[in-house]
């Protein structure tokens, strides 16, 4: 990898994008010029899209050196929003840091599902998210439907502290309790939630040595991997879900590729009907929601 010229006094955007790229398609990065583009924003406080408009602009000599910094950084497979420090998410801009989940697109399916059902509910609705790492579910349902309140638990010190910092940074952390606990652990006797939405850790045990470098370098294991086949936080999930839901209430869970049958037995198992799959963008199985219809 030769980012070394850029060392020197000309520091023309064009060329030393043009390096990086070349560096990250030689470290074997999937997308190095969405990569390279998006770093030099970062670096240069501009929005990625606009940092080679005017390509033979040159970036300031401590930039240069930022940059290069950050790509040998990304060169070892680090992920990009560890190297900058957030993710947008359903339009937000979420903070990450090390050892919380980078949030991910799919999970945006959960977000819009679980928006749909509470714009159906009257009053202020009360949810729980269990598992809530950067606090993205949390923070995108109280940003979207300002009239709920959501209590968010994660077993994470660096997850709470994550969410909590990104609750504040949105303006909604009167709306969002965070508290660290195994589950639903000390939330009482049940029958208060009116949903109950999670994105548990679902990856099974011998999949995970097979997850990119990228997911095995930037995401807390104890974040993706549930049991040997990954399935082992649904059970418990669902029944601790429906003691805390209230009558009509709705749970709904994130699952991974070809989970979704299932998981919609464990929720049946649990007492839920009305069991729904909902697809992501990619047509994939990745909600499955049920209700809690035994009034
Ligand atoms: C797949 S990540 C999801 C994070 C975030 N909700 C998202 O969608 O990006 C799962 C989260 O569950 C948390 N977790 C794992 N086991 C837990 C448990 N027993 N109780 C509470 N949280 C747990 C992890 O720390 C992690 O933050």
């Amino acid at each position: 990898m030769n980012l070394e010229d850029q060392k020197g006094t000309e520091h023309r955007r064009r060329a030393v994008y043009s390096r990086a790229v070349r560096a990250l398609r030689q470290a074997g990065v999937p997308n190095p010029e969405l990569d390279a583009s998006v770093i030099m924003g970062f670096v240069t406080e501009e929005p990625p899209e606009k940092v080679l408009l005017d390509r033979d602009r040159p970036l300031a000599p401590q930039q240069a050196l930022h940059y290069r910094d950050l790509i040998v950084r990304r060169c070892g497979r680090e992920p990009v929003s560890q190297i900058v420090g957030y993710r947008e998410f359903y339009s937000l801009t979420i903070g990450v840091a090390p050892g919380v989940l980078t949030p991910r697109p799919e999970t945006e399916t959960l977000v819009e599902e679980a928006i749909r059902c509470l714009e159906g509910m009257a009053g202020a609705p009360a949810v729980l998210d269990i598992g809530t790492g950067s606090g993205n579910i949390a923070i995108a349902l109280a940003t979207a439907v300002p009239r709920c309140r959501v209590v968010a638990v994660d077993i994470s010190r660096a997850a709470v502290r994550t969410a909590d910092a990104n609750a504040r940074r949105h303006g909604v952390r009167d709306r969002v309790l965070l508290f660290r606990g195994d589950r639903t652990e000390g939330l009482g006797a049940g029958g208060c939630f009116d949903m109950i939405v999670s994105n548990p850790p679902y990856i099974g045990e011998n999949e995970f040595d097979r997850l990119s470098p990228e997911v095995r370098k930037g995401d807390p294991r104890e974040a993706l991997v549930a049991g040997i086949e990954g399935y082992g936080l649904f059970e418990p999930i669902a029944e601790q879900s429906f003691r805390l839901l209230r009558p009509a209430g709705i749970l709904l869970l994130e699952v991974g590729m070809g989970q979704a049958p299932r998981v919609a037995e464990i929720l049946a198992r649990a007492g839920f009907s009305g069991l729904r799959v909902v697809d992501d963008l990619a047509g994939t199985g990745r909600v499955v929601a049920g209700s809690r219809n035994d009034a």
